[in-house]
């Protein structure tokens, strides 16, 4: 997936063409470089997209201006921005709980999208890792439902990009109209 050296749009085509584009957005101002950042990659304003993966499961590119950052190597250890995982209310606080008992430092508790906390630590290979809670959704988190953009809100980010009406729909084709 990170294998080659292509500007981010082509690598998000790339994973459209196979997975489907769920929400693609920027990240508000004053969230990169600024007091704001949670963990977030250090640029102004970078644009990122959630792709289906099934199951459930989401996939997410951040666009990374080109150059600013080395190449990852597939066989490094903890080679990724982070990893995520959605639990119930109950297992947030367990976990939430956990980590303070062990000593294990980890952020606060971080609102990211509506309806969506996460905290942040890293594990001991030095992987950043995510448990991410939706408090609405009680037992029965739905991961996709919570980002899920219509065919109008992605447009509108996609329109923002260098590239023609043709890519534009088949990204947002699968996409709800509401
Ligand atoms: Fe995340």
């Amino acid at each position: 997936m990170e294998g080659s050296r292509e500007a981010p749009t082509q690598k998000a085509a790339h994973s459209g063409e196979v997975l489907s584009l769920v929400h693609a957005m920027k990240v508000p101002p004053g969230l990169g470089t600024g007091p704001g950042n949670r963990g977030n990659p250090p640029y102004e304003e970078i644009r990122h997209y959630f792709f289906d993966m099934g199951n459930d499961s989401l996939m997410a590119f951040f666009e990374i201006p080109e150059g600013e950052e080395p190449q990852s190597n597939r066989n490094a250890i903890g080679g990724m921005q982070h990893v995520s995982f959605v639990v119930t209310p109950e297992r947030f606080d367990e976990i939430e709980k956990r980590l303070d008992e062990r000593g294990i430092d980890h952020t606060p508790r971080i609102p990211q999208l509506p309806g969506l906390l996460g905290i942040y630590f890293y594990d001991p290979n030095g992987i950043r890792l995510e448990m991410a809670c939706q408090p609405e959704d009680g037992d029965a988190p739905v991961v996709i439902d919570c980002v899920l953009q219509t065919k109008a809100q992605a447009r509108a980010e996609l329109e923002t990009l260098d590239v023609d009406e043709a890519w534009i729909e088949s990204m947002v084709a699968a996409l709800p109209d509401g």
